[in-house]
């Protein structure tokens, strides 16, 4: 870290405690955010924590539905994102009012929905679920009732091989950066690496191909934590290149091949050392949702973190 990125972290650092702030972090961020951060995870993991801290203030380094869900979940707290227009690819795929038209044509059916949605979506679902959750969520729904599940079709396409579950709807959403990581480029990549495991987020556009490559199906935090004890000691990793750096940091010995080296989420990436120290000085930019949609939201979410 060169001396100006040191001052800055130094600033952060005596903000937080005037603030009463934390700094929760996505594994995807830049390594230099994730350093400062009190907490780094997956979207269950900070959801959680959102939700259970004492903090005054939370600075969410990541997109804009991860904040707002932290807003929904924590709404007397103060929830900053250092800059707005980190948005999410996939989250724009489904609006409210689609959603609503979904559900008239398929009266009775049980929504469930990627946290990578807006307030207004989750607030139209019956369950929220995440990455790391969806195959439980889904399996904690009676079988004989239907199920419209969005916006990520290529998790909800693993989830329902996972389950077997024939009676489920998928909406027709995806993420550009996982729709990068392709089955011919993975199959080089284990012809080249012939000991390497692949690991696969289930966001990734290759799911139908590329899943029987797969050696594990992982949430961001679940990659983290797997390669700590594997027993390989090498992974191609199928997500966003910003997760090599918690990877690498949890098994400092193992080695790391992106699946993609181009997979990057620049919307995660527009959250910056400087927009950080900027969000605390000014206490900017306030996330809120309004409170009817809040608390239908909130109950979809708290839904989900009952079931894991
Ligand atoms: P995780 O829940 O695995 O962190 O994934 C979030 C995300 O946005 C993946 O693109
Ligand atoms: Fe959204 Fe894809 Fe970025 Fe994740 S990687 S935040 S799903 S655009």
């Amino acid at each position: 870290m060169n001396e100006t990125k040191t001052e800055i972290h130094e600033k952060i650092s005596e903000l937080k405690k005037d603030r009463d702030a934390i700094i929760l972090a996505h594994n995807y961020q830049l390594p230099e955010v994730q350093e400062i951060a009190d907490i780094t995870g997956d979207s269950l993991l900070l959801s959680q924590k959102a939700a259970q801290s004492n903090a005054d203030v939370i600075v969410f380094c990541g997109v804009h539905f991860m904040a707002e869900t932290a807003a929904i979940l924590a709404p007397k707290k103060t929830v900053l994102i250092p800059d707005l227009n980190a948005g999410c690819s996939l989250s724009a795929t489904m609006a409210a009012e689609d959603l609503r038209k979904w559900k008239a044509s398929h009266p009775g059916a049980v929504v469930v929905t990627y946290v990578n949605c807006s307030a207004e979506v989750k607030a139209e679902s019956d369950y929220c679920c995440t990455s790391s959750n969806a195959v439980k969520v889904i399996g904690a729904i009676p079988k004989d009732k239907e199920i419209l599940f969005g916006p990520d079709m290529y998790l909800g396409a693993w989830v329902r091989e996972k389950t077997g579950r024939k009676n489920m709807h998928l909406w027709p959403g995806s993420c550009h950066v996982h729709h990068m990581i392709k089955t011919d480029a993975i199959k080089k990549l284990k012809s080249d690496h012939p000991q390497a495991e692949f690991l696969m987020h289930p966001e990734c556009g290759c799911s139908s191909s590329c899943l029987p490559l797969a050696d594990h199906v992982l949430s961001t935090q679940g990659m983290i934590n797997y390669v700590k004890t594997a027993r390989a000691n090498e992974f191609i990793v199928g997500t966003e290149t910003g997760n090599l750096y918690p990877m690498k940091k949890g098994a400092p010995e193992k080695e790391f091949i992106p699946a993609n080296t181009e997979a990057q989420c620049e919307f995660m990436k527009m959250i910056t050392l400087e927009k950080v120290l900027w969000s605390l000085e000014d206490l900017k930019y306030r996330v809120t949702v309004p409170k009817k949609i809040a608390d239908r939201a909130r109950q979809a979410i708290e839904r989900m973190i009952k079931i894991t």
